[in-house]
């Protein structure tokens, strides 16, 4: 898939095998570690709309890493989906499912990635079209052995789990046929950040991609 081509939220998912979420204060940080993520391999890149510089940030790799696609995490609102789509995002990822956050992203045609956590909300957000969905916060909510019991009654949703995901419980998590990807801060460290450890973000980034799925 081409970056500039249309994308859907399964496509998201697939793109690796983790998606990292990214904490970013400070605009200066944005471009050299999207840069590191994507020499590393993971272009796919959320950016949580936690702090004043978020969605200056998405607009700076928006602009200058074509090469990346920048997405808006904690989208929590329709207003934040309609600041996060103005300042570049490509995709939207929100910490749980409303409609007021699913027409949003419908709307304004951004890819969006809800999260779940119980049967109930899967069948909330799949009655609303949303069929590929991030596990919040996954290993706080059950972890693999989750999963395992979702396949039965969900076995057509695919999911990206993420809350407390590391390198080293993703293999599991990556090897149950119902989950695409994970999601993790561990990629974007904040002292790598302060430190301007562009190569150590690579390198983590690039072992992420070894991970078998
Ligand atoms: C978050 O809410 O920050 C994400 O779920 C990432 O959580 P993590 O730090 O446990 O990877």
């Amino acid at each position: 898939m081409a970056v500039n081509e249309s994308l859907s939220a399964l496509q998201v998912m697939q793109d690796a095998p983790v998606i990292p979420v990214i904490v970013l204060t400070d605009t200066r940080h944005a471009v050299p570690m999207a840069r590191a993520l994507v020499a590393g391999g993971i272009r796919m890149l959320e950016i949580t709309l936690r702090t004043p510089q978020a969605l200056a940030c998405m607009e700076l790799i928006a602009q200058e890493v074509p090469e990346a696609v920048v997405g808006a995490g904690t989208v929590r609102s329709a207003a934040d989906a309609q600041a996060a789509a103005m300042a570049g995002a490509r995709f939207a990822v929100s910490p749980g499912y409303t409609h007021a956050v699913g027409h949003a992203c419908h709307d304004l045609h951004l890819p969006l990635l809800p999260s779940v956590a119980s049967a109930s909300e899967i069948m909330m957000a799949h009655d609303a079209g949303f069929s590929a969905l991030k596990f919040f916060p996954a290993m706080q909510a059950g972890g693999a052995a989750m999963l395992k019991a979702w396949y039965g009654p969900f076995g057509d949703v695919r999911f990206c789990p993420t809350g407390g995901v590391t390198p080293g419980n993703a293999p599991d998590l990556l090897a149950l046929p119902n989950v695409a990807c994970v999601g993790g801060s561990w990629l974007v460290p904040g002292d790598a950040l302060t430190q301007g450890d562009w190569a150590r973000i690579e390198r983590l980034a690039r072992e992420a991609t070894q991970l078998a799925r």
